[in-house]
């Protein structure tokens, strides 16, 4: 089996960059992770990712003068360097152009913590608690031109409780993200996760989907 050679793009902690790289050490896994990037050479996340001994970059959106196309090439001129297949956004904090998501249609992924399509954007726990949802949650879906759109792969939910505050629900969220990314990547890097239209066929059997709801 040929491991898909991934970066993961991050601006922070990298929280859900641990938990691929973790999933990723089992021989069996389908993706490898090849390289870490980010946009802020002090995001925790790269001392986090070279612990792990995995090579690291910084393309640092500050140094483009806001010209995105040119940040999105220097980025794009790194996956080539590295040989990347496969591109995991996990907290990248950077909107991204159509030129970047064009080169990578269909091969890069991103995490988003809601259940989209609701609550599309920032502050995503803050606007749950606001509406009185019950259930909350995480979506994986390929990225496509549109901010936090794009064919859903994975969906994993959380219960929302009354004495919820947004830190307490962005925690249970995180739990329930560790667990999805890996189980998405892995969809998305064996080939199961194939694009029909506007939506993913993964072909996922129930036992597969059962501990989507959490806990
Ligand atoms: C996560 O909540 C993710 O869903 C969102 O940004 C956050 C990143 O957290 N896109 P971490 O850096 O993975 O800990």
């Amino acid at each position: 089996m040929s491991r898909k050679r991934t970066a993961i793009l991050i601006s922070g902690r990298g929280s859900n960059m641990s938990a691929l790289i973790s999933a990723a050490m089992a021989p069996d896994y389908p993706a490898q992770i090849s390289l870490v990037l980010s946009n802020r050479p002090d995001a925790k996340g790269l001392e986090r990712a070279a612990e792990f001994g995995i090579p690291t970059a910084v393309v640092d959106h500050t140094g483009f003068a806001g010209d995105r196309k040119a940040f999105e090439q220097a980025i794009d001129a790194v996956l080539n360097e590295h040989r990347i297949e496969l591109v995991a956004l996990a907290g990248f904090m950077r909107i991204l152009t159509p030129f970047l998501v064009n080169e990578w249609a269909g091969r890069m992924i991103n995490i988003h913590p809601a259940l989209l399509p609701a609550f599309k954007g920032l502050a995503t726990h803050e606007r749950a608690l606001a509406e009185g949802v019950k259930l909350h949650g995480a979506t994986v879906h390929y990225v496509s031109a549109e901010m936090d759109d794009g064919p859903i792969i994975v969906q994993g939910a959380v219960p929302v409780r009354d004495q919820d505050t947004p830190d307490t629900l962005a925690a249970r969220v995180l739990q329930v993200e560790h667990k999805i990314y890996p189980k998405a990547l892995a969809l998305v890097a064996n080939g199961k996760a194939k694009i029909k239209g506007t939506q993913v066929i993964s072909g996922a059997d129930a036992e597969e989907t059962r501990e989507l709801i959490w806990p």
